[in-house]
């Protein structure tokens, strides 16, 4: 294996939602875990991302802290991967109002998820979530990261990275790599309304330390095949969401046993929730319990951040230097 100074730097964070959905573990956490064998990877929970939107000050060290554990549990081993809260390392905020000053106006509103947040908190629309992407774009930049694992959402965001990135590097010399993305292989997981994405604001989300009994609860009302009413009628898996999470979750057996049985009607909705309630809970069991020993030793997942934190700041202190060398704040 190389030397860490020589594997490619990934870089990317994730909002302190709290604790993390297998929506999240699917769709972007196994990646990221996946990745740290083979590249220099460095996570971060990024808090100044969360305070653009209404929060209560009182639960964001509790939605940091379990965050932090839940990405411990999850694989993300903190001797191979750099993990750390955002607001730690202040090079982040003090290379967005440089690279804020690489961007125009007209980009940042054009941004949709701007677009969409406004007009959800239309009696909010801070600056900081104007410039959301500056940030974002800082986080990665500042590690000059080559790779960033992100959800097709994010692209619009990184390709204003992307181009931020080459007008600096214009204007004042190469410095940064134009970022390029990761994405999951397999489609975001809709939510256990059938509908929407996985969210913990929608509230649709199977938590990565919900209990068996939990799981089962919640799945035995999630939304199936919408033309399948009775237990007579066939299905149609491609349709049910209960068979996308059976295909992200189940053993092929089981997959092709809910298929056959589904499209023939010889099982019904309730035997399939309850096969995939039994792999969803096998799958989730190591993590659940990582969480619940980590949970109980707070002081333990601090001193994580806290070195994670020491390590990324020396990183992103000595790519700050080159910076303002580079646009003539210092010698
Ligand atoms: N905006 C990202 C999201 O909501 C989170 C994020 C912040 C991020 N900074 C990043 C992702 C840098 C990748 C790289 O999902």
């Amino acid at each position: 294996m190389a030397p860490a100074d020589q594997k490619p730097v990934v870089f990317s964070g994730i909002q302190p939602s709290g604790e993390l959905h297998i929506g999240n573990y699917l769709g972007a956490i196994r990646n990221w875990v996946g990745l740290i064998d083979t590249h220099d990877c460095i996570y971060a929970v990024v808090d100044y991302h969360a305070i653009t939107q209404d929060y209560e000050p009182r639960e964001l060290p509790t939605r940091v802290f379990d965050m932090a554990v839940d990405l411990l549990a999850c694989g993300i081993d903190p001797a191979r991967a750099t993990l750390f809260r955002q607001s730690d390392v202040a090079q982040h905020t003090e290379l967005t109002w440089i690279l804020s000053c690489c961007t125009q106006f007209g980009e940042l509103g054009r941004m949709t998820q701007f677009k969409d947040k406004s007009a959800r908190q239309a009696d909010n629309i801070n600056i900081g979530l104007f410039t959301y992407p500056v940030l974002m774009a800082a986080d990665i930049l500042v590690y000059r990261a080559g790779y960033v694992p992100v959800g097709d959402d994010q692209l619009q965001h990184l390709e204003l990275c992307r181009e931020v990135a080459r007008r600096f590097n214009h204007r004042f010399g190469d410095l940064f790599p134009e970022p390029n993305p990761i994405l999951s292989s397999t489609p975001r997981v809709r939510g256990l309304d059938g509908q929407a994405k996985m969210s913990k604001s929608i509230g649709n989300t199977v938590n990565l330390r919900d209990p068996p009994e939990e799981i089962a609860k919640k799945l035995a009302v999630a939304v199936t095949d919408p033309n399948r009413r009775r237990r007579a009628d066939p299905g149609n898996p491609d349709v049910c969401n209960v068979f996308a999470l059976h295909e992200r979750l189940s053993p092929p057996q089981v997959c092709a046993w809910v298929r056959e049985g589904c499209t023939h009607a010889t099982i019904g909705c309730v035997e399939c929730k309850r096969a995939l309630a039994g792999n969803m809970a096998e799958v989730l069991k190591p993590i659940r319990e990582a969480a619940l020993d980590l949970a109980a030793r707070p002081d333990y997942v601090r001193d994580v951040l806290a070195t994670g934190a020491a390590r990324a700041r020396g990183r992103a202190a000595a790519t700050v230097l080159l910076v303002r060398r580079a646009i003539g704040i210092d010698g």
